[in-house]
């Protein structure tokens, strides 16, 4: 095998040299040199080939190759889109022990069990602990193969020869690329090894996962350099004290990248969960302050979480906020409105929120939500329990119109909640009736914990 080519590119200005430097003798910057691969002969030959196809009208380019290998898993097939593509790179993210390999062995079993065969190499784990993990699945795995190996062109290899129906690489920072200097879980590696991994997976066609820790700071040699370069990135998302996972599309050539889907995470892998709402509901106590619902939406499926807040005199010195599964700013913002526009003694007392479950709201669809339930906790009087609750806040204090209200209304109401408070302004139009639930449309926050808090 001729020896890879490779040279130390500044990825702040493109400067290239054959050593490795501290700094960039091109701009000056520190710890900006990364190896990179370079392909000599591409280099010399490229503007003397001539044009090599016709470029095709879009009209004359074929829709095959997208038939979808499905997987029994459904949470997960939705997330995908529908199921894999072949040919596709895909990129499963987390942090370390959170469930990305239990997660695509699983996957792996299940393609496996329709007769075909999959790769499962693991560059993290021996043989034996992929053989006894599989057992603890309950996985036959007749038609599973696994490869404990760190080469990423031995485990290329394999996947050439064997053309499985899909490949996983466990992880991307456990491998390495022969012909780079720089260690396993390096930019350069993890970035080169993901280009050779995609190069193979298009031409043969063959499906790759692979799994990428997140590093501490999310950024460095973590799945972040590799977003650009797969198709698709999904990321598993959970408490590590908790039970549920997260899995969530970030990006996704073939499908929306919407969606999610819940696991709880048990003895035997993880199990989906197909009525999330209900879980996250489960245990929740009705007539005790702090607590309040919301209906966000989490993709395109609406999801009922209790958000809870508790204020407590401060002891000495600042208060303290604290966020759990909420955006601190938000929190921050929210304490602001119900000080000065509510009136509430909110600076002299630590407020805390947390969504129960483990789960993360980003949606500022909760706010309402989050705001009656410090407020709840404040003046120490219950949410009315039939009560469900959606809107935006504005600085002011007014709520602000949110998106898919029918779907929102529709899930509250299957969950059997009697009443909705939502934003005056859903659009211009009235908002959509549902049946079994009241819709209490209310212009601001001061209205609204009029209705929702019980005397
Ligand atoms: P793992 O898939 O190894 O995480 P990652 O690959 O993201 O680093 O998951 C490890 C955790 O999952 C570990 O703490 C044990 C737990 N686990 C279960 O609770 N039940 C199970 O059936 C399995 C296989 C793992
Ligand atoms: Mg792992």
């Amino acid at each position: 095998m001729s020896k890879i080519q490779t040279s130390f590119v500044c990825q702040s200005c493109g400067h290239s040299q054959a050593k490795w430097e501290g700094r960039c003798p091109g701009c000056g910057e520190w710890n900006t040199l990364v190896e990179t691969i370079v392909d000599a002969k591409r280099k010399t030959t490229r503007k003397a080939r001539a044009v090599r196809a016709q470029v095709p009208r879009l009209s004359e380019i074929s829709r095959d190759g997208f038939g979808r290998i499905p997987v029994p898993m459904e949470e997960f097939s939705r997330v995908l889109g529908g199921g894999i593509i072949p040919g596709s790179v895909i990129l499963v993210g987390g942090d370390p022990g959170i469930g990305k390999s239990t997660l695509l062995l699983q996957v792996s079993g299940l393609v496996a069990e329709a007769d075909d065969a999959v790769l499962y190499a693991s560059g993290e784990e021996s043989a034996q602990q992929i053989r006894m993990r599989a057992e603890r699945l309950g996985m036959e795995g007749a038609n599973l193969y696994v490869l404990a190996e760190t080469n990423l062109d031995q485990i290329l290899r394999h996947i050439e020869q064997l053309r499985p129906r899909m490949a996983v690489i466990d992880s991307i920072q456990a491998v390495y690329l022969d012909g780079l200097t720089s260690s396993a879980g390096s930019i350069s590696q993890v970035r080169e090894c993901a280009a050779a991994t995609l190069r193979l997976a298009k031409s043969i066609q063959v499906p790759v996962f692979i799994v990428g820790h997140v590093t501490k700071k999310g950024s460095i040699a973590g799945p972040r350099v590799l977003e650009h370069i797969v198709d698709t990135v999904l990321y598993l998302e959970g408490e590590r004290f908790h039970s549920y996972r997260l899995l969530r599309g970030v990006k996704n050539r073939f499908g929306s990248t919407n969606e999610v889907g819940v696991f709880e995470m048990g003895e035997e892998g993880l199990n989906e969960i197909s009525n999330p709402s209900q879980v996250f509901l489960a245990g929740r106590e009705t007539d005790a302050p702090g607590s309040a619902i919301a209906v966000t939406l989490e993709g395109t499926r609406p999801i009922l979480v209790e958000i809870q807040a508790l204020t407590s005199r401060t002891s000495f010195g600042l208060p303290r906020r604290t966020a759990n599964g909420v955006d601190f700013n938000r929190l921050l913002l929210l304490v602001a409105v119900l000080s000065k526009r509510v009136g509430m003694g909110l600076s002299s007392q630590d407020v805390f929120a947390n969504v129960v479950g483990g789960l993360r709201v980003g949606e500022p669809a909760a706010d309402l939500a989050l705001a009656v339930a410090i407020a709840s906790s404040y003046q120490n009087r219950p949410v009315a329990p039939d009560l469900a609750l959606v809107g935006e806040i504005g600085l002011s204090g007014e709520l602000r119109a949110v998106g898919q209200i029918e779907k929102r209304l529709n899930e509250a109401a299957k969950l059997g909640f009697e009443r909705c408070l939502l934003p005056k302004g859903v659009g211009r139009k009235l908002p959509p009736k549902v049946e079994g639930i009241r819709l209490i449309p209310v212009r601001s926050v001061v209205e609204a914990l009029d209705i929702a808090l019980v005397k």
